[in-house]
């Protein structure tokens, strides 16, 4: 595909897909590499003449701790614009003959910054305007070293009352460094500055936008794949919904969906794939029932360990069952198998090979299994974040609960029912979950008009085999206890439980007390992560 694009690279900062995301919001498509490239790789990238310029991002580590966490040199000699951020200040200077030393002191949180000689890069940006007319910006710094002395050509940008040079800039070779970090939303300023230097400084073409990108994808599916044809595991999530989406728009019939019902599913959820994939897009999907072979091998296992392994190996044994009949099926040229892997899928593991970011999370991935069916890999989100993924998807035509879904874990309610799973207990935390699911779309926040669904970024129930006694109309019950689990969290890496309002709470409880024959207590869980985890399991 052929768009202009941003490179950025990336040493290793827990927010650089954060600065690819500013990017791309300004529709302009870019890219996140690791920064150990090599020179002749930064040559061979930019032959095209698509590269329109380079941000460097910052980095967890300092510049003296990791000698291998430095910028080729071959960006400063491309003659297109570099932007350093933090860390991507330091390599700057670095590279090009200037001085950093390590600070006392770490600086973290808000700071006010003075611009400084009307760069090109900051003109006309400011929060505000002192008496002696200079732009003022709210920032956000973190960072312990400092650059001491520019290197030769370059000239004061920007300063803090804690950090003398804060920004410094070569108008001439059009390289800029900030030593604040202009793609986290606490930096007022910070998309408008990142804007300026991808659309004014690189003149960007800003033509990175979901509608077309239909259309343009549509086309590259259908050189690729040409007359053969695609399987695809769909699971009822947003990545594979989309990718199933976007393939049937691009080949139609040529695309067959395999839907494994595990048994672990959320209430209807089997059926509700089925009638959009099914009843509304009219894309072929293969709907295995499954539930009593997994059902079957879970069966006095309580490991969640072990659980866990045991629905991994099972999916990936029906799956690839499937998948080989349809291969094997001589009257038709089955050769791809499609996955909805999203961009940072591809960025951690980019990450992880150059063992630059601290932390990494890898869950649920079928590898391995396009080799051993022999089959080549299509994976047409692979360029895409969520949130681009769930824009895609509505524009498709897919419905906005759908692809606005909260995440599923790959091994259903197989982890929300602790210790061993028994179809009993599935069926009482299904009717439980939906329940909770219902009343979280109902009620809304006054204050920001959302639904409490839309507030939380995952919810659900978890069932606990324990029995408790209670007591309902004249009788004594002796039945089993749900928990509630809601959490707020932007990276599902830490997360706060969700404070809910009491009166959603209550009707909840109320709720599956008396319509769920089988449970007679509901709690709720308040615990955050770390150290809890969001799962139970
Ligand atoms: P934890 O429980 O680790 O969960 O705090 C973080 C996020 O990951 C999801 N999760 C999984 N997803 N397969 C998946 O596909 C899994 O085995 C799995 N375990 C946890 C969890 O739902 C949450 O969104």
């Amino acid at each position: 595909m052929t768009h202009e694009r941003i490179l950025i690279l990336d040493f290793g900062s827990q927010v650089t897909q954060l600065i690819a995301r500013r990017v791309r919001e300004a529709h302009v498509f870019c890219e996140v590499h690791s920064c150990d490239v090599s020179d002749q790789w930064v040559r061979d990238y930019a032959a095209n003449g698509q590269l329109k310029g380079v941000i460097l991002s910052g980095s967890h580590a300092s510049l003296w701790e990791d000698e291998t966490l430095r910028a080729p040199q071959a960006i400063f000699e491309l003659g297109v614009p570099v932007l350093g951020i933090c860390f991507g200040m330091y390599a700057i200077a670095e590279a090009l003959g200037g001085k950093v030393e390590g600070g006392h002191k770490r600086e973290f949180g808000s700071a006010e910054l003075r611009a400084h000689g009307h760069t090109r890069l900051l003109d006309g940006i400011a929060d505000y305007t002192t008496e002696q007319g200079h732009g003022m910006l709210n920032v956000w710094m973190s960072h312990g070293d400092n650059v001491t002395q520019m290197p030769p050509g370059f000239k004061r940008m920007a300063s803090t009352v804690s950090c003398a040079i804060a920004g410094m800039a070569d108008e001439e070779r059009r390289i800029y460094a900030v030593q604040f970090h202009p793609e986290v939303t606490h930096t007022t300023q910070g998309a408008a500055i990142l804007n300026r230097f991808v659309l004014d400084i690189c003149g960007a073409r800003a033509d990175w936008v979901m509608g077309d990108y239909i259309a343009e994808a549509v086309k590259h599916i259908r050189t690729q794949v040409g007359s053969e044809e695609v399987i695809l595991g769909l699971s009822g999530g947003v990545d594979s919904s989309v990718a199933a989406a976007l393939i049937h728009r691009a080949i139609g019939d040529q695309l067959t969906c395999v839907f494994v019902d595990h048994g672990l599913l959320r209430l209807n959820e089997g059926d509700m794939v089925m009638e959009m994939f099914v009843g509304k897009l009219h894309a072929k999907v293969i709907r295995v029932d499954a539930s009593e072979q997994f059902l079957g091998h879970l069966a006095g296992v309580s490991d969640p360990e072990a659980k866990r392994k045991i629905i991994g190996r099972e999916f990936v044994e029906v799956f690839r069952a499937e998948a080989s009949k349809l291969k094997n099926d001589h009257s038709r040229h089955v050769a791809w198998l499609a996955q909805g892997t999203i961009y940072p899928d591809v960025i951690e593991s980019g990450a992880a090979k150059s063992k630059k970011a601290v932390t990494i999370k890898s869950h649920h991935n079928v590898g391995g299994l396009p080799e051993q069916l022999g089959l080549k890999l299509l994976e047409p989100l692979r360029e895409l974040f969520k949130d681009e993924v769930r824009e895609l998807g509505e524009a498709l035509g897919l419905p906005h609960d759908m692809v606005y879904r909260h995440p599923f874990p790959g091994p259903g309610l197989g982890v929300r029912i602790l210790g061993e799973v028994k179809k009993e207990y599935a069926d009482l935390l299904r009717q439980a979950d939906a329940i909770f699911i219902e009343e979280l779309r109902n009620f809304r926040d006054e204050a920001t008009n959302k639904s409490w669904y839309e507030l939380t970024s995952q919810a659900f129930a978890v069932f606990l085999p324990v029995k408790s006694v209670g007591v309902m109309g004249d009788g004594r019950t002796y039945d089993y206890v749900v928990a509630l689990r809601a959490v707020q969290t932007s990276d599902y890496m830490t997360a706060d439980w969700a404070e809910l309002p009491y009166a959603l709470l209550k009707k909840v409880s109320s709720r599956i007390i008396n319509e769920v024959r089988g449970i007679n207590r509901v709690t709720y869980d308040v615990s955050s992560k770390p150290p809890a985890t969001i799962e139970w399991e």
